[in-house]
């Protein structure tokens, strides 16, 4: 029986584009293929005629776009014959190279910034089975440790500064292109690292040279004000914000992500935590899309850019979602409990008496 129709994973799908051999075992749980969801509600509510799409790298296998990158890395530190890799993490790149190396069989090591991970991505990184080191610092300076550790000890890092990393994140510009049939007019993305960013570039500019689209996207990438190294033109060495996952003030693609800006004729921007929080809110509830904090500033940028017109009417715009809602629940209930959760008795009268309270 011919398994041709099954989807095997990104390497398998994209294996002319991606450093692998033919021989290379693959390490993969399915990742990527995610959908690009079309926004119908927001667009409406702004007043403005543009064509929003959100692409929902949280539904990967660990609910982030890090597997895309994670795929690539391990199965490459497998085929150099690597027994053990490291990270630094704001949670969810633990989480998928838990994942990955556990798939592996090898060994991870994470190193996490002491009560600074969302709850769903420790929960995951144990489960997985990782060897999970709490630093007493942020992840910039967890960053700095594994660099020095991976030159002294037998582990791959597996931090985007593994190249294979950003090989793996590529293809979801390739996606988009095969689903929108082109690229779209402006990339939308929240920035950490800046790996992602990068990573996404150089799909789109792939494309662009294979023929396979013949435009390139504006890349747009939005920081949180707290943790902003992009808008305050150097790095920032205390940053904070409650979208941990970029919670990041050394980003290790520094200039890679202003060349990125520079050829694609995109722009930085910060957003408040409260303006964050708005647009996970907003999605949530008016499409029925639930990302995690840091994801929704991609959105919540963009529908400030597009209120203001920087963003021009009649614009194709792809907002990546580059994490899952169930990462961070302390988070969303914080937000959500009062207005929406009641305790009642038992009772048809009690049950009947909400609902015609809510409806009316
Ligand atoms: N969104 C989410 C949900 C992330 O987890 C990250 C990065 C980013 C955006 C930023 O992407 O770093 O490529 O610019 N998370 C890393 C981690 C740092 O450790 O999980 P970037």
């Amino acid at each position: 029986m011919s398994n041709s129709s099954r989807y095997t994973g990104l390497i398998d799908k994209y294996r002319d584009h991606l450093p692998v051999h033919d021989d290379t075992r693959i390490i993969s749980l399915g990742e990527g293929n995610t959908p690009l969801i079309r926004l119908s509600n927001v667009p409406r509510m702004i007043g403005k005629d543009v064509d929003i799409y959100v692409k929902y790298e949280g539904l990967n296998p660990t609910g982030s776009f890090k597997d895309r990158g994670m795929t690539m890395a391990v199965t490459k530190a497998v085929e150099e014959g690597s027994k053990a890799i490291i990270c630094a993490s704001t949670g969810n790149t633990s989480a998928a190279a838990a994942a990955y190396a556990a798939r592996a069989g090898i060994t991870a090591f994470v190193l996490i910034p002491e009560g600074k991970i969302a709850m769903g991505k420790l929960a995951q990184t144990m489960m997985y089975g990782a060897v999970i080191l709490q630093i007493r610092g942020n992840f910039d300076e967890g960053m700095q440790l594994v660099k020095e550790v991976a030159a002294e000890a037998p582990v791959t890092i597996v931090n985007s500064i593994n190249p294979y990393r950003l090989q793996g994140q590529k293809t979801a510009a390739f996606e988009i292109v095969e689903e929108l049939g082109a690229a779209p007019d402006y990339h939308c993305l929240p920035v950490g690292n800046a790996g992602n960013i990068t990573a996404h570039w150089m799909g789109y500019s792939e494309s662009h040279k294979d023929g396979v689209s013949n435009n390139l996207p504006k890349m747009v990438g939005y920081q949180a004000a707290g943790a902003a190294p992009f808008m305050r033109g150097k790095m920032v060495d205390d940053p904070e914000t409650i979208a941990t996952a970029i919670r990041i003030g050394h980003p290790q693609s520094w200039d890679k992500a202003w060349n990125v800006q520079k050829e694609s004729g995109g722009w930085f921007d910060e957003l408040q935590d409260s303006e964050i929080l708005e647009a996970q809110k907003l999605l949530a509830q008016s499409e029925g899309v639930f990302c995690e904090p840091a994801s929704a500033a991609s959105l919540g940028g963009a529908i400030r850019d597009v209120k203001s017109g920087k963003i021009p009417e009649g614009s194709k715009i792809v907002c990546t979602l580059t994490g899952n809602g169930l990462k961070d629940p302390d988070t969303a209930i914080s937000q959500c409990s009062n207005a929406s959760m009641s305790t009642i008795d038992a009772t048809l009268d009690e049950v009947k008496k909400s609902i015609l309270d809510n409806l009316s």
